[in-house]
């Protein structure tokens, strides 16, 4: 049976090198990787393959950047296109970026059944552009794969019937584990930065209702520079976020101990977030990490789709009100206890289960 998965952006890499080691081992399995180009610096995109020994995507259909409408049709046309000619038993989507939602919206208008990874996640709230990609890729996909029990508990609430939902795990773990082991001789990131393990804040902002509102980036970018007047915080800057402080006029940061660097490889990444005392962020995927490297967590956010974290005390809400408000979420939660809670996201065996789902429905798939 022939796969075609759809990527485009950072994280959609990582959870893909997972499912595709799996794919590969899986008999009868081909797998034809689609990169759509919506992240294409090399730190957003090129490292990941080097790194993850991801295959080369066999089409790079170089989208770029865009507006929503502009960018997600664009690649609504070249990904039909590479159907059209790759005619897939399965189209497999990952996320809630735009090329989640354009990946799966051009395989079912062709009548190719849509599998998708990670679904079932909602933050309800319909002003995330990643929302709405979430839902609409769920009510386009035949088979939804959900990494927890609240995603499944969020796609029954929305009535999708049992049979089309796989509670698999989250194939996000899948990769911290087996990527995590090669973290320590492969990066050699912290002695470069001159930072001592467990002596830091790593913070991550690309959220577009953080870098789109000058208020809240200002608050955030403050709040981080009081935290770093107490204990060193890396910031691995986003393109978006780099963008937006040249914007509005905050490129200067100039405060002591706060170290913007550029986008990182995965295994600087992982290499970074387990070393670290604490962890802010408004990424999905790196608040999970955080978990995984039992490294507490603030998220600058108003609200989470990762509610499971938040309620075992792992992950605090930090709405980005006021530089105040981040700095004393920060340092309040660096001098807080933690207790050990159980594994919320499946066993590191998400991506076999995937793979074996998929032969398992491979018979309802209309061509070879
Ligand atoms: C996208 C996803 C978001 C995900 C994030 C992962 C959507 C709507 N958003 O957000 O869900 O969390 O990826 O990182 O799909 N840029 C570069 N170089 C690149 C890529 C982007 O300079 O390689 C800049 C461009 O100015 C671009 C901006 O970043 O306009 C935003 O990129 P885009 O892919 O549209 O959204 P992300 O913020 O990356
Ligand atoms: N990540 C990375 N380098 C960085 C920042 C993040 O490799 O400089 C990884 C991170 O470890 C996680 C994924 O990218 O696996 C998360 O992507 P991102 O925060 O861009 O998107 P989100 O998860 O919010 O969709």
């Amino acid at each position: 049976m022939k796969i075609v998965a759809i990527v485009g952006a950072r994280p959609q890499f990582i959870k893909a090198a997972a499912v595709s080691r799996s794919l590969k081992a899986a008999p009868g399995i081909e797998e034809v990787l689609v990169h759509t180009g919506q992240h294409y610096d090399d730190n957003m995109s090129r490292v990941f393959f080097q790194e993850l020994e991801l295959p080369e995507p066999s089409y790079d259909l170089a989208i770029g950047s865009g507006a929503h409408g502009e960018q997600t049709g664009r690649m609504l046309e070249a990904i039909e296109r590479v159907l059209v000619t790759e005619k897939p038993g399965w189209a497999v989507v990952y996320g809630d970026t735009n090329s989640t939602l354009a990946g799966a919206l051009a395989a079912v208008k062709l009548h190719i059944p849509v599998a998708h990874v990670e679904a079932g996640l909602r933050s309800f709230d319909r002003r995330m552009p990643e929302e709405v990609n979430r839902v609409l890729t769920d009510h386009a996909s035949d088979v939804l794969f959900a990494p927890t029990a609240t995603a499944v508990a969020n796609l029954r609430r929305e009535g999708f019937a049992d049979a089309r939902i796989h509670l698999v795990g989250d194939v996000m773990y899948d990769a911290a584990l087996y990527y995590g082991t090669a973290v320590k001789s492969r990066s050699p990131l912290l002695e470069e930065l001159g930072i001592e393990p467990k002596s830091y804040v790593l913070a991550t902002v690309h959220r577009a209702d953080n870098t789109d509102d000058p208020d809240r980036l200002r608050a955030i970018f403050d709040g981080l520079g009081k935290v770093a007047a107490q204990i060193p915080v890396v910031l691995p800057l986003h393109p978006r976020t780099r963008a937006a402080l040249e914007r509005y006029g905050m490129a200067e940061q100039t405060h002591r101990g706060l170290h913007l660097i550029d986008p990182v490889g995965y295994l600087d990444m992982l290499r970074l977030e387990s070393n670290a005392t604490l962890i802010a962020t408004d990424s999905g995927g790196v608040q999970k990490e955080a978990f995984f490297c039992r490294v507490p967590c603030v998220t600058l956010r108003n609200e989470t789709e990762w509610t499971e974290l938040v309620d075992a005390g792992w992950n605090r809400l930090a709405p980005p009100t006021s530089s105040e408000a981040i700095a004393a979420a920060l340092l309040g939660v660096i001098e807080a206890p933690h207790t050990a809670p159980a594994d919320l996201f499946g066993g590191g065996h998400a991506s076999e289960a995937i793979a074996q789902a998929l032969l398992g429905v491979a018979d309802r798939a209309p061509s070879s």
